[in-house]
């Protein structure tokens, strides 16, 4: 991940004008940090199979850090989620203005998919992996769980519902990132099969991130927890201790899918989700 963090600093956003903070604004969530889960899972994926690809691959990893950064702005504004801090950083509206935090996301939206249009592969890969980013972060996918997230506030859901609105605003994304891997490698089946399995994974991500809504404090997550109070999330539907055993249950079975990977797959995404799969043992 030095590689990654290093290409991040040499792409970041750039912008000289006359607008005194627009280039700060664009840059500042980036450089914040974050966990780059779904930059990881991409690479691992690629660094399995052909790691002569990676220096490539780090344009796909970071269109989508890019694309779920953009995503996290948005979120955080009063009218969504309405949070002050983002990555152990005050958000972009506190720090600068509102119009600053919904057009510096819509800037990391599109320079998201410039990026990726700039990747080292074949006119044929570039495509599919713009495809792929623009289905699952796009209208019916991020934007969609976001959009089912923020009308439903204080409109409790059945739990099959929630399962919808956390597959759509979460774990597509995070299954894009596996497939996309795949995508760079030139393995179609692989890439079918580490969507699915993204999904459940995806899933799991959300459901923790909802449990650590409750039990993790606002200074640890470097982002405004016990916030969730309104929202469909697992523990506001079923409670901590539902919420803690349906994780586990798909961690579990996660654990067992993982069984049937490549040796060399394996060997790169475990250490990767081991944090995930082993939260609550
Ligand atoms: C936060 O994502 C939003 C969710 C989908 C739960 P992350 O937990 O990956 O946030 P960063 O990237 O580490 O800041
Ligand atoms: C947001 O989910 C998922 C996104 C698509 C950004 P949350 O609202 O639960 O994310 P946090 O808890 O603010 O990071
Ligand atoms: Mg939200
Ligand atoms: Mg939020
Ligand atoms: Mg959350």
């Amino acid at each position: 991940m030095k590689n990654f963090e290093q290409f991040l600093l040499n792409h970041l956003p750039a912008s000289k004008s006359i607008h005194p903070t627009y280039e700060e604004a664009l840059q500042k969530m980036l450089v914040a940090g974050g966990k780059r889960f779904r930059p990881a899972l991409l690479l691992g994926v690629v660094k399995a199979y052909n790691p002569l690809l990676v220096g490539g691959a780090c344009h796909a990893a970071y269109a989508i850090e890019l694309l779920h950064t953009y995503s996290l702005i948005h979120d955080d504004l009063p009218a969504m989620d309405n949070s002050p801090l983002r990555r152990g950083e005050p958000t972009l509206h506190v720090l600068f203005d509102e119009v600053t935090a919904i057009l510096v996301g819509d800037a990391l939206n599109t320079y998201s998919f410039e990026v990726l249009s700039n990747a080292p592969f074949s006119d044929y890969t570039r495509v599919a992996l713009i495809r792929e980013l623009a289905t699952n972060g796009g209208l019916g996918g991020m934007v969609l769980g976001q959009a089912i997230d923020c009308y439903f506030e204080n409109r409790p859901l059945g739990i099959d519902d929630v399962r919808v609105l956390h597959t759509n605003k979460t774990a597509k994304l995070i299954a894009a990132s596996l497939k996309m891997g795949a995508i760079i490698i030139g393995d179609e089946k692989l890439a079918d099969e580490l969507y699915d399995f993204g999904i459940r994974l995806g899933l799991l991500f959300q459901i923790q991130d909802d449990i650590l809504d409750v039990t993790q404090s606002s200074e640890v997550a470097g982002k405004l927890t016990n916030n969730d109070k309104a929202k469909n999330s697992f523990v506001t539907l079923i409670g901590l201790d539902e919420a803690l055993r349906e994780a586990d249950e798909l961690a579990e079975a996660l654990t067992k899918e993982m069984d049937g990977f490549d040796e060399k797959l394996k060997n790169e995404l475990l250490p990767l989700l081991v944090h995930y799969i082993n939260r609550h043992k």
